[in-house]
């Protein structure tokens, strides 16, 4: 079988790993865990990262420590994962659903505006799959209607916009260590940001809120969480970040031969890449159009009777029991993609020639 997205340990995580083991630091504090977030925010240029037990942790606790709760509104796309849907309901507040684009498959920051009311509270571009959200103009509108921007940047680790990596532009973002992520922990995620602030009270809500006295004592002024990741995982982790150019390197190099491949394959939208982006292709997706051959789930019933994993694009989550009476804008492209996308093969570990398989199999069913 030719996997979807599978972890590549292939560096330093036993030796770390084993001495914390050896040491005895293994819960939730220690050197490695103060090591991840500062090598983390050295990558991705943060004044400042915060670790947590997951991605979503790191979205909800982008929203607590923004003040974002009850009632309030946040605009994000439809065609996501669900989990920053639910961080969103976690909190209080409401998710608002915008369209998405076509080409890049993110949310569209043209129409942005039209969903904003004077409840609205916040953005949540989603970098899905990779690419960018155009920043600029979404941006321009959190500026003009003074909005907070969180960055679910948890497929886009090494993505850029405009020379800027994905998490940083907005006023908090969110990363996750999957086991199907770019580099992984096992589970975790990571909260960044520009504002130190923002930073060190999102590190104090995630852990329990502690103060620690004199006789010590731990005192709480407020209600905390424990979104802390255990040195163990953050050992880990820091092994997986010093491959992390390496990983980044062969995905886009993975992208570049399925398009040379699949360029002139008739009825499939090959991803594309704006001017204005560096896409780390997390999963490297197209679209099966009406003009080819079958259908986007035949397609995938095909690629799986000839052993390769493939998955189609996430389902609309405004159709979904839990937010089907939320509000949304015209969701036309939402629906194209949701039906028509595909995410094809993306290890790290993948080889040039089960490429070359996974396109045989496309090509073969294409009229
Ligand atoms: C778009 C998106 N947001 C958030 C998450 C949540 O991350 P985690 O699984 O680490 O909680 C994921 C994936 O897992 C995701 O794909």
């Amino acid at each position: 079988m030719i996997p979807l997205c599978i972890p590549e340990v292939k560096g330093n995580e036993w030796k770390y790993v084993k001495e914390c083991i050896d040491t005895n630091w293994v819960s939730s504090v220690g050197s490695y865990v103060n090591l991840f977030e500062e090598k983390f925010a050295e990558y991705v240029k943060a004044e400042k990262a915060v670790v947590t037990m997951n991605g979503t942790a790191a979205l909800q606790l982008a929203l607590i420590t923004l003040g974002i709760g009850e009632g309030d509104e946040v605009i994000l796309p439809s065609m996501t994962f669900i989990s920053p849907v639910n961080t969103i309901k976690y909190v209080g507040a409401v998710p608002v659903f915008c369209d998405s684009c076509r080409d890049t498959f993110v949310m569209d920051a043209e129409k942005i505006e039209e969903l904003i009311t004077p409840k609205t509270k916040a953005i949540m571009p989603v970098h899905i799959y990779g690419h960018p959200v155009d920043m600029d103009k979404l941006m321009e509108i959190a500026n003009k209607y003074n909005l907070y921007v969180i960055e679910d940047a948890t497929e886009a680790l090494g993505s850029t916009y405009k020379g800027n990596m994905l998490g940083t532009i907005g006023h908090i973002g969110a990363f996750s260590f999957n086991g199907n992520k770019l580099i992984t922990t096992g589970a975790g995620g990571m909260l960044v940001t520009q504002n130190t602030e923002y930073g060190e009270r999102a590190k104090f809500l995630s852990t329990q809120t502690k103060v620690v006295t004199e006789n010590k004592a731990f005192y709480h002024p407020e209600v905390g969480y424990n979104f802390r990741m255990p040195n163990l995982l953050a050992a880990f982790g820091v092994a997986q970040l010093e491959n992390v150019e390496e990983y980044l390197k062969v995905k886009i190099e993975n992208a570049k031969y399925y398009n040379e491949l699949l360029k002139d394959v008739k009825g499939i939208t090959l991803p594309v890449e704006k001017e204005w982006a560096e896409n780390c292709y997390w999963l490297y997706s197209v679209m099966v159009e009406d003009e080819y051959g079958i259908t986007r789930d035949e397609l995938i019933a095909k690629l799986k009777e000839e052993g390769i994993e493939s998955r189609p694009f996430f389902m609309a989550v405004h159709e979904m029991p839990p937010y089907k009476d939320c509000k949304h804008g015209d969701m036309s492209i939402t629906k194209e993609l949701c039906n028509k996308g595909i995410n094809l093969p993306s290890s790290v570990s993948l080889t040039k020639e089960q490429i070359e398989e996974v396109c045989k199999v496309i090509r073969k069913y294409s009229k």
